[in-house]
């Protein structure tokens, strides 16, 4: 007669255990003893809380607990009848030994949690993200359900754990592939096999400019002509007026720059601001008080060809925020020469026009939106004209780009941390991708990088 009684309260006692923040799901359940003396009872849970496997497997266990109580029950019927008491405090251990268990569970979870906000937190704008935060709700999920089982179930435990190491294992391979991506092989000197700009480095402060402090507004560089192994670096500090080109040197080698050693100093007069670029050994500057551009050949310091860039604005009508005298911009580029200047039937707007770089004369002008006197500076690199603007002293942002190829013009949004308030010159070298600029008087520069093409693809939703 007592073991209906008992069989009946062991599913109780684990639905309770099922669901502890939960009891008003499991109030009342009505149980009914058959003829054969079994109890039935039925419980309905909604499948959000509980997904049914793991019911099925609570069931089993329920199965098992009634077999252990039956053997239990056989002993107690057959010793005193203080066999009762004896028998509740043999549900009770085996109870705290499976919180116990649950606990160390818990924990891990935690563990695992925790695990995941670090790895979000690391590096940011990342598609790998998106697979985290997967995981990451997996995770919570998982805590959640756990919550919501009993305490009493081994086997779920065990399946928890199973699933815990699957997920670290997920884990671990994303980041080892967050890793990867990192390192992923950079885009090759003179490509444009990418999708564009993605960030910019730290700057490097190289030195002070050779004709020192007083010599805040200048340009340096790295001949920017791409399928040439050149490594003719340039400085160009302007006269202490900051206005005048006339003095640069020339170095056959980043180390001869930085030891500034076996230099060639040169005088050419003049030029007005800090727009000059070199390409393919030649310099291109602006010649001063006029919209003339010149070019001059670095072998020999002798001015090559002087041409009037039409419309052109000049004499600091349209030049940079902050950066006087600088009307008319040159830039090189994988795709050739360039310069950027402002008209007055573009209203100060910026254009870019592609010069043939053996006669000076423009072969193509493209419009932008943009106030030549609202950025800082600009450069190109693959045909894309990169514009920036001052945020603060300490930080410029790269913030338009124009794409020559497609004509197409875009926001961006890509932070440059600065050393000093004002960028003049702003060259960009195809063969190591870095930025060249001239930070009132300190030579600095700065790594670009480069979506890849694949990481732009899957940047698209699947
Ligand atoms: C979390 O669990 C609920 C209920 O089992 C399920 O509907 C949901 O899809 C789960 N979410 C994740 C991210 O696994
Ligand atoms: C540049 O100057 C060098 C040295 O005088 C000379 O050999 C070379 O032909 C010049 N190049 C051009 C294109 O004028
Ligand atoms: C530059 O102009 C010259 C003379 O008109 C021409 O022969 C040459 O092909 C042009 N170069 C390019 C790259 O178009």
């Amino acid at each position: 007669k007592m073991k209906p009684t008992l069989a009946l309260q062991i599913p109780l006692l684990l639905l309770l255990l099922v669901l502890p923040g939960q009891p008003q799901l499991v109030k009342s359940v009505p149980g009914s003893v058959d003829e054969d003396g079994l109890c039935h009872c039925v419980v309905h849970l909604s499948n959000s809380l509980i997904p049914l496997n793991q019911l099925e497997q609570l069931q089993s266990i329920t199965q098992e607990l009634m077999d252990k109580y039956d053997k239990e029950l056989s002993r107690v019927s057959a010793g005193a009848a203080g066999g009762g008491w004896q028998l509740h405090e043999h549900i009770l251990s085996w109870i705290q030994h499976e919180e116990e268990q649950d606990c160390l569970l818990r924990l891990e979870l935690e563990g695992a949690q925790e695990l995941v906000t670090q790895l979000m937190a690391k590096d940011g704008g990342n598609e790998a993200e998106d697979l985290l935060s997967q995981l990451q709700s997996q995770v919570a999920n998982a805590s959640l359900t756990l919550k919501l089982l009993a305490d009493s179930d081994q086997r779920s435990l065990r399946a928890y754990r199973q699933e815990l190491d699957v997920l670290e294992g997920r884990l671990s391979d994303c980041e080892r592939e967050k890793c990867q991506e990192a390192s992923d092989p950079p885009v090759p000197p003179g490509s444009c096999a990418h999708a564009g700009l993605q960030k910019v480095s730290r700057p490097l402060v190289v030195q002070l400019n050779w004709r020192g402090f007083s010599h805040k507004a200048g340009v340096w560089g790295r001949d920017a002509a791409p399928n040439l192994d050149s490594s003719l670096y340039w400085v160009a500090p302007l006269g202490s007026e900051n206005r005048y080109f006339d003095y640069y040197r020339l170095y056959k080698s980043y180390d001869d720059l930085v030891l500034m050693k076996d230099f060639v100093e040169r005088k050419m007069g003049y030029g007005d601001g800090s727009g000059n670029t070199v390409y393919e050994n030649f310099m291109y500057f602006n010649y001063y008080g006029t919209r003339d551009i010149a070019k001059v050949n670095l072998s020999s310091n002798t001015l090559v060809l002087q041409r009037t860039l039409p419309s052109a604005t000049y004499n600091n009508r349209f030049s940079y925020a902050g950066v006087p005298w600088k009307d008319i911009d040159f830039a090189g580029d994988e795709k050739g020469l360039w310069v950027l200047y402002a008209t007055e039937e573009s209203k100060g707007n910026l254009v870019v026009s592609r010069l043939n770089t053996s006669t000076l004369e423009v072969e193509k002008t493209w419009r932008t939106s943009q106030y030549k006197p609202a950025m800082s500076g600009a450069f190109m690199a693959c045909g894309v004209l990169y514009a920036l603007r001052p945020l603060s002293t300490r930080q410029e942002e790269i913030f338009y780009a124009f794409d020559t190829t497609t004509g197409r013009e875009r926001r961006l949004s890509i932070l440059l941390d600065k050393m000093l308030e004002t960028l003049h010159g702003i060259n960009y070298s195809p063969l190591d991708h870095k930025l060249y600029v001239y930070n009132d008087g300190y030579l600095i520069n700065y790594d670009l990088s480069f979506l890849t093409l694949k990481q732009k693809q899957s940047k698209r939703p699947a």
